[in-house]
């Protein structure tokens, strides 16, 4: 009995060493073939370019989904889905497990952003007002708690979590600290269907809902969240 028991312990602390060391070869060779992507993506996955995704801490099975998306076509652009098409399953197993295990870099604070409030008076006349970045970080905050029950926009916070580091055993995005420029194409690209890859449209049916304000609001709230 006592050696059975002996053996059996033995065996689950092979198998969770084993496991951890096949975890540290999946991120080694994910660094390795993540090499081509530091162009874009920056170092580490922390992009610099506003346009392009920062890549580090996002969840593994959110960055393989993507992956795959771009190799069908599901997901289309024409930069990535030329990358994709190279990479096999293994690749995005090592690459997503690599991205996974860095830090997100936090963003500066933009000083002024283009974001209007258009108000239509009983007259039915817009009054245009430029926001200033505490007005529009204040109402992207409401938004991403609360929602919008009037216009049935979902609160954000019930899918990509308090500080929006998403879901990660249901695959749901980490969106705190991305660049705000790339949160609000890729929102309005859900919002005209463009980026439609998610089988049941979860995010085209929310983003359709909002306003172009909405999405600035909303974004460079996320950008600002640590
Ligand atoms: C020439 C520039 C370029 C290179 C090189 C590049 N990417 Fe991208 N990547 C982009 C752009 C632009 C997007 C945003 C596409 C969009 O708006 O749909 C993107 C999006 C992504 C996304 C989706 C991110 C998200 O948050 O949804 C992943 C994952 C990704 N790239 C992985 C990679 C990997 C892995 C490599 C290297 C093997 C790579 N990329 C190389 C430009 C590039
Ligand atoms: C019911 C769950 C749910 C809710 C509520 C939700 N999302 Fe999402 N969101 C998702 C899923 C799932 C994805 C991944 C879609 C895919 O695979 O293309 C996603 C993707 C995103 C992305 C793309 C991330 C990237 O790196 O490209 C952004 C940005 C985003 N959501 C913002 C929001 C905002 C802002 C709100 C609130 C107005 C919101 N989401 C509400 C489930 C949700």
């Amino acid at each position: 009995m006592k050696k059975q028991l002996l053996a059996f312990s033995l065996a689950l602390a092979f198998t969770s060493t084993s496991s951890i060391l096949h975890a540290q070869d999946s991120i080694s060779a994910g660094k390795e073939k993540a090499a081509s992507c530091i162009s874009c993506h920056g170092d580490q996955g922390n992009s610099i370019v506003s346009t392009f995704p920062k890549l580090a801490e996002q969840h593994p099975s959110y960055i393989i989904k993507q992956l795959q998306a771009f190799k069908t076509g599901a997901r289309k652009n024409p930069m990535m889905s030329a990358i994709a098409a190279g990479l096999s399953t293994d690749d995005m197993e090592d690459i997503a497990a690599y991205y996974a295990a860095q830090d997100i870099s936090a963003n500066v604070l933009p000083s002024q952003v283009d974001v209007a409030n258009e108000d239509e008076d009983e007259e039915g006349i817009t009054d245009t007002k430029k926001l200033t970045i505490e007005e529009v970080l204040a109402q992207g905050s409401d938004l991403y708690r609360n929602g919008d029950l009037k216009r049935e926009v979902s609160a954000c916070i019930a899918c990509h979590g308090p500080l929006g580091e998403g879901n990660k055993p249901a695959g749901f995005p980490m969106i705190k600290s991305q660049h705000a420029d790339y949160l609000i194409q890729t929102l309005t690209d859900f919002k005209n269907d463009v980026r439609s890859n998610n089988p049941e449209n979860m995010m085209h049916m929310i983003a359709r809902k909002m306003t172009i304000e909405e999405i600035k609001d909303v974004s460079y709230r996320l950008s600002m969240m640590k």
